[in-house]
């Protein structure tokens, strides 16, 4: 299979590249030699010809978006508009990756695949665009919803907890923001499985089970051997961000696990993280 990784320099795109770099043959677009955002990369993309593109490409400062949503559409919602023409003109299959931030969030929900979108946010509105503006181009089209995205040496929730406890001694957690920690080298084995199977659709790739950004801080630090660490809960409003995350955005694999296809508890991936880490 000839693989274009989009975004290759980002967090899931370093992590994709090492996934299927052994057994296939990878192309690796990162800016600004290839600007997703850029029209002509369609044309690029389809002179390539590969077989599969993965845009792991995205604008992701979530806070920033709020002053910046031209810059956020276009990463998030022309740049996979354009991605899949290229794909549609030349026969390859896209992989968009989408988050769980498209969903309102209702505290107490848990959202499957072809649940209705509700974005908040100026980024969660730019990625509902994105998956909207690919479907209305390809039908070789998987759309993969990730959440709480984490992995080896990139900066994330984890390695930012690790910093602040060595640097302030005390943590505050919010308690009441919940989602789904993934470990982005089970996405990237979630995502081989998913192209073999050659079944386009909606799927949500997550670690099982969901957490608290409170109760994920102390499960690491307490396998960090640094369960020492004074954690106090607080309400997201005693953390005001430029940009309000949903409550709950939290996600079922339905569709995925229908195909045999299920992460494994994110505890589980969280050891194995700290273990390589
Ligand atoms: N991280 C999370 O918690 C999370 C949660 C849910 C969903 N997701 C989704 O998962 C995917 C991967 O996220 P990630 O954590 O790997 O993000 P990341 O580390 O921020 O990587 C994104 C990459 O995309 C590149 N990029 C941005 N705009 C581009 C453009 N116009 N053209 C080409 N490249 C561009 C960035 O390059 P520069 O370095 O040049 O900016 C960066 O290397 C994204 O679709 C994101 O929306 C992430």
């Amino acid at each position: 299979m000839h693989l274009l990784i989009t975004g290759s320099r980002g967090q899931l795109g370093q992590t994709l590249h090492t996934h299927f770099s052994p057994a296939h043959r990878v192309t690796l677009w990162s800016r600004p030699e290839h600007d997703i955002a850029d029209p002509a990369s369609a044309d690029a993309l389809a002179a390539l010809a590969p077989d599969v593109v993965i845009n792991a490409a995205a604008w992701t400062d979530v806070d920033k978006a709020e002053s910046a949503p031209d810059a956020a559409f276009a990463a998030n919602a022309l740049g996979p508009k354009y991605l899949a023409e290229g794909c549609a003109r030349c026969g390859a299959a896209l992989v968009q990756i989408s988050s769980n931030e498209v969903f309102a969030g209702v505290p107490g929900h848990f959202y499957r695949e072809y649940d209705e979108l509700g974005p908040v946010t100026v980024y969660a509105r730019s990625k509902a665009a994105g998956e909207r503006a690919a479907r209305q181009v390809l039908d070789r089209l998987y759309i993969v919803r990730v959440a709480w995205l984490y992995g080896p040496g990139s900066s994330n929730f984890p390695s930012k907890i690790v910093a602040a406890a060595d640097k302030y001694g005390s943590l505050r957690v919010v308690a009441d923001e919940y989602g789904n920690p993934t470990y982005a080298p089970d996405v990237a084995a979630g995502l081989e499985q998913l192209i073999a199977s050659g079944r386009y659709g909606i799927y949500h790739l997550i670690n099982e089970g969901c957490t608290s950004r409170y109760e994920w801080a102390a499960q690491l630090l307490r396998l960090r051997g640094r369960g020492d660490v004074p954690l106090t809960p607080i309400p997201a409003s005693e953390w005001p961000r430029p940009a309000e995350p949903p409550a709950h955005a939290v996600l079922v694999n339905q569709a995925a696990a229908a195909l045999g296809i299920r992460l494994r508890p994110w505890q589980e991936a969280l050891e194995e993280y700290i273990c390589n880490g």
